[in-house]
């Protein structure tokens, strides 16, 4: 089955990155389809049903404080209208819990993600709680611990670690299988020609042709380097 992807943002136009790279792979092969709404589409008219010519999506926040906060009316309209009865809501945000490999391979399996792409300081937090109550998985999702301009950049990393774990999307299964965060470990390191490049060596051990020692050297890269770049990742001692 095709999964369908939907991106509600004030930003469409930046969502023209996903024709190429990866994903334009994926969507030739119709294993997903995706479709961007623009939010403001959605504010022509108030809550009070009053024309808005501004199309304004965003309000001062209750209690006060800096910023706007993007008002969940707005926010009801677009997703009421996007979201299928087996959708997936994604919510890229700073406070939400960690968007990772495990993750993103559950995600993998949706029929339908829609991604709520906000700005300024958020989403009137109304608009998660109506959709789950109603029955919806709510995922909010942070890519890290660093604060970006609004949900578009997160999106767009989200879909593509999303969308490459699609069967049949990546030609080698093996390289997913390999490669960093799917057994908890960073992968190892990688060479190819030429042996000697800049006075550096490639291993002796890639070049010997023992399968069994390439892939003990291998696993023994993969935790040293989890344990000097990511001693997070490894279980307590
Ligand atoms: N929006 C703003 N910062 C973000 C982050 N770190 N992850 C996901 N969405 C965001």
């Amino acid at each position: 089955m095709r999964m369908r992807i939907d991106v509600v943002t004030i930003f469409p136009e930046f969502f023209g990155v996903l024709d190429v790279s990866l994903l334009g792979k994926a969507r030739q092969a119709e294993l997903v389809e995706t479709h961007v709404h623009d939010l403001r589409d959605y504010a022509a008219f108030r809550a009070d049903g009053t024309a808005d010519v501004h199309r304004t999506v965003d309000d001062a926040p209750f209690g006060g404080g800096a910023g706007m906060v993007m008002k969940p009316d707005v926010w009801g309209k677009a997703l009421d209208d996007v979201l299928k009865p087996t959708g997936v809501l994604v919510v890229p945000s700073p406070a939400g819990v960690p968007f990772t490999q495990a993750l993103a391979q559950e995600l993998s399996a949706a029929p339908q993600l829609v991604f709520a792409c906000g700005r300024y300081e958020g989403i009137d937090a109304r608009v998660a709680e109506h959709y789950a109550n109603d029955g919806y998985r709510v995922v909010e999702a942070s890519l890290g611990d660093y604060v970006l301009n609004g949900g578009e950049v997160a999106a767009v990393a989200m879909i593509e670690a999303i969308t490459r774990l699609i069967p049949g999307f990546m030609g080698n299964a093996q390289s997913i299988v390999e490669e960093s965060h799917s057994d908890g470990l960073l992968e190892y390191p990688s060479y190819t020609r030429p042996a000697s490049w800049r006075g550096l060596d490639v291993p002796d051990v890639l070049l010997s042709g023992h399968h069994a020692k390439i892939a003990e050297w291998r696993h023994e890269q993969q935790l040293s380097r989890t344990r000097e770049r990511r001693p997070d990742l490894l279980p307590p001692e």
